[in-house]
């Protein structure tokens, strides 16, 4: 198959919703990461995102909606998510929440689960895709199961580990500003639980809560969560953190200075996020092993840490 570049302007995005329409799998932006984006109402159309991504299929995937109404009509929401919905969407925060009997989404989806995972995207293309398709769009990040995830149509792309010739087309509309996945709220009982540090701070979470979220065992054997198989976001580089004292055949990561691969030369958190991919992208084709800086564990610096202790650990 030939994966078309679609442009986002009105001829793009109605082509794009057609052939989301024809069950066809289509890679779109959003403010996080790019997605592989497939009418999550249609089974032949989501187990073809399990197998363009070759994912294990015991892991869910997360439903793009236009708005909280859509979302209430496949998921109920409790108070907090209420208020989390209204603070955070559109935003890079995804909810799990009880699914809704005959909300017509395919098991696959949810991987047989009685919970979905919903989002609203904040990018002005894919708010203007969901508007035009005019239904839910199952979309996980869209490269290989266990490659770096992509930040640009070019990631998407990349012969190794990117899905040209696997999806009907890229909608390509540059680099996503926020370059982290969203952050994953889950409710146990009730209590609100952070499944994946992501794009947005867990701190402004509990502010928004007033109250502090439990993080749940990780059991890398039991993905009930997002990107917890414990080899995930992996370069094919050895990678190692905290690297104070590089070495001269290790690609240096840096945080604060200056330098080719520099994931923010003034330090700022946010500049890091939205580049951490593509210099991992970048730093992967170097075929050395890569040494990072250390990056400070507050604020978007949580996800970055999750998404590098992934990066780093050991693989089969
Ligand atoms: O920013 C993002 O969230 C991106 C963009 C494309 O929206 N999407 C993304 O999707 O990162 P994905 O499929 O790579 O990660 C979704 C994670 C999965 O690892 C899965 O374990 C978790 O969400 N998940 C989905 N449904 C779930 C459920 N019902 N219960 C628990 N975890 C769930
Ligand atoms: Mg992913």
């Amino acid at each position: 198959m030939q994966t078309e570049r679609l442009t986002p302007d009105r001829r793009g995005l109605t082509r794009a919703a057609d052939l989301l329409s024809a069950g066809e799998l289509i890679a779109i932006p959003t403010e996080t990461v790019y997605g592989l984006a497939g009418d999550a109402r249609n089974p032949r159309a989501v187990a073809g995102i399990y197998a363009a991504k070759g994912r294990p299929a015991f892991n869910p995937l997360i439903v793009h909606l236009p708005d909280a109404d859509a979302a209430q009509a496949i998921a109920t929401l409790s108070p907090q998510a209420r208020i989390l919905a209204e603070r955070f969407w559109p935003g890079a925060l995804t909810m799990v929440l009880p699914l809704r009997e005959g909300a017509g989404i395919a098991s696959l989806v949810t991987a047989g689960l009685d919970s979905i995972a919903v989002r609203v995207p904040a990018h002005p293309v894919a708010r203007a895709l969901l508007r035009i398709f005019g239904g839910p769009l199952a979309a996980p990040s869209a490269n290989r199961s266990g490659r770096i995830s992509p930040t640009s149509a070019d990631h998407v792309l990349n012969p190794d580990g990117g899905l040209d010739g696997r999806i009907a087309a890229v909608l390509d509309a540059g680099p996503c500003p926020v370059g982290v996945e969203s952050t994953i709220i889950g409710w146990q009982d009730s209590t609100p639980c952070l499944l994946r540090p992501g794009g947005i701070p867990a701190e402004d979470i509990q502010t928004a809560l007033s109250r502090a979220l439990a993080t749940p065992d990780h059991r890398p054997d039991q993905p009930s969560a997002p990107g917890q198989l414990l080899s995930h976001y992996a370069p094919r580089a050895r990678l190692r953190m905290n690297a104070t004292d590089p070495g001269p055949d290790e690609t240096h990561i840096t945080f604060g200075n200056d330098g080719p691969f520099s994931l923010s030369p003034t330090g700022d958190l946010t500049e890091a996020a939205a580049r951490l991919f593509d210099i991992l992208h970048r730093a992967d084709s170097e075929n050395r092993p890569i040494a990072v800086a250390p990056i400070p564990d507050h604020g978007l610096g949580a996800a970055i840490n999750d998404r590098l202790r992934r990066a780093a650990a050991p693989r089969e």
